[in-house]
């Protein structure tokens, strides 16, 4: 029976370090000893919640169930938001298992662990080999934000030929910009301040908007495409002068609320407005291989696991001062 550290959020806040314990392997079942975890900002929305944080983990095999077919002690695997699906619905069998009626994901099921922890179980059928020229740290943020921002990009066809918009220069943003830019787009990155600018432009973007203190939002080429990666919905309105006729707009951002977007220009423009979520397996293993093969990596802040690591990069994140992804990396 396994059982392992796991650091939990609770209410008010502050996330503790416990242990949980898990029956014996059953089926496709892994024990994975973690050694790194990304922090995505939707871990910012459970540190009150009573679960596991961290779900953009990697870890190494330390024991297989008995159902496992090719994962073996020793393999590097990483996992994400996903954890499981039903495996026979329209959606499952479609490879869109990520809007599987019955998808377990990070927030509402297995609750008791997250990638922030010694060890994790988990099906071998959602867990990702690493590249062997990706570094286990350097992974992580491929799990959630490299995923997320490629199947933007990947699952509704970036042709090289766009404009491709990218808004919040965070651990999605300063990937998208890199993803979009190998893809051979004209990349335009929107950022509130400045202060982002140069590294911006040195990830692969064509140019940079400060958006804080402008009226309306108007690149020198309009925008096909634009991924939203604030933290917060931006003010949609702003926008819409940035986008080119037909062009689609991706949403990223968790965030409550509604989406109120000016309605007329969406109808006179032809706009599509598109949600998603994480990547499904096979989009994800596609980001791997893209990502490895262009040397596409997310510029860490490595802090050790621990209780009190954890407490202050989460702080650091909520205040907007991690560049550009931070990564918990077990000792
Ligand atoms: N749809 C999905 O599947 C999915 C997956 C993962 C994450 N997410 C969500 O995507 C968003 C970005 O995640 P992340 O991990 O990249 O977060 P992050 O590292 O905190 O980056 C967010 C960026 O948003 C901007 N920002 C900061 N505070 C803001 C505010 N109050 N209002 C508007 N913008 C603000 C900043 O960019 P600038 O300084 O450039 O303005 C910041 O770097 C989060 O809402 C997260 O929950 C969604
Ligand atoms: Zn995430
Ligand atoms: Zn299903």
């Amino acid at each position: 029976m396994p059982s392992f550290t796991v650091y939990k959020g609770q209410k008010g806040g502050k996330v503790y370090k416990t242990e949980t314990s898990k029956p014996e392997l059953q089926g496709d079942q892994i024990l994975i000893k973690v050694t790194a975890s990304g922090l995505c900002g939707t871990d910012l929305h459970y540190r009150e919640a009573d679960q596991g944080i961290g779900h953009e983990g990697v870890g190494v095999v330390e024991a297989t169930g008995p159902g496992v077919t090719h994962l073996k002690k020793g393999d590097r695997v990483g996992w994400g938001y996903q954890h499981n699906s039903c495996g026979h619905c329209q959606e499952c069998l479609r490879g869109n298992e990520t809007y599987c009626a019955e998808r377990q994901m990070y927030g509402y099921a297995n609750l008791d662990q997250g990638s922030c922890a010694s060890h994790a179980v988990w099906r071998e059928a959602f867990l990702f080999n690493i590249p062997d020229s990706m570094s286990d740290e350097v992974a992580a943020p491929m799990m959630c934000g490299g995923a997320t921002v490629f199947n933007a990009l990947h699952a509704y066809s970036a042709q090289p030929t766009e404009t491709v918009g990218v808004m919040g220069v965070g651990g999605l943003g300063h990937l998208a910009i890199q993803f979009a830019a190998k893809m051979g787009c004209h990349v335009v990155v929107l950022s509130g301040s400045d202060k982002k600018k140069d590294e911006a432009l040195k990830l692969g973007a064509q140019e940079f908007i400060a958006t804080k203190n402008v009226k309306e939002i108007k690149p020198s080429r309009p925008l096909n495409r634009l991924l939203v990666t604030t933290s917060a919905q931006p003010d949609w309105e702003k926008l819409v002068p940035a986008f080119a006729p037909g062009a689609t707009i991706h949403p990223l951002s968790v965030d409550e609320g509604n989406f109120a977007i000016p309605y007329m220009p969406l109808l006179a423009n032809g706009l599509t407005v598109q949600g998603s979520i994480v990547a499904s397996r096979y989009i994800h293993t596609r980001m791997l291989d893209f990502a490895a093969l262009h040397k596409i990596e997310p510029i860490i802040e490595k802090f050790p696991m621990d209780e009190s690591n954890i407490n202050q990069a989460m702080d650091k994140l909520n205040e907007g001062n991690i560049r550009y992804r931070g990564v918990f990396v077990n000792q």
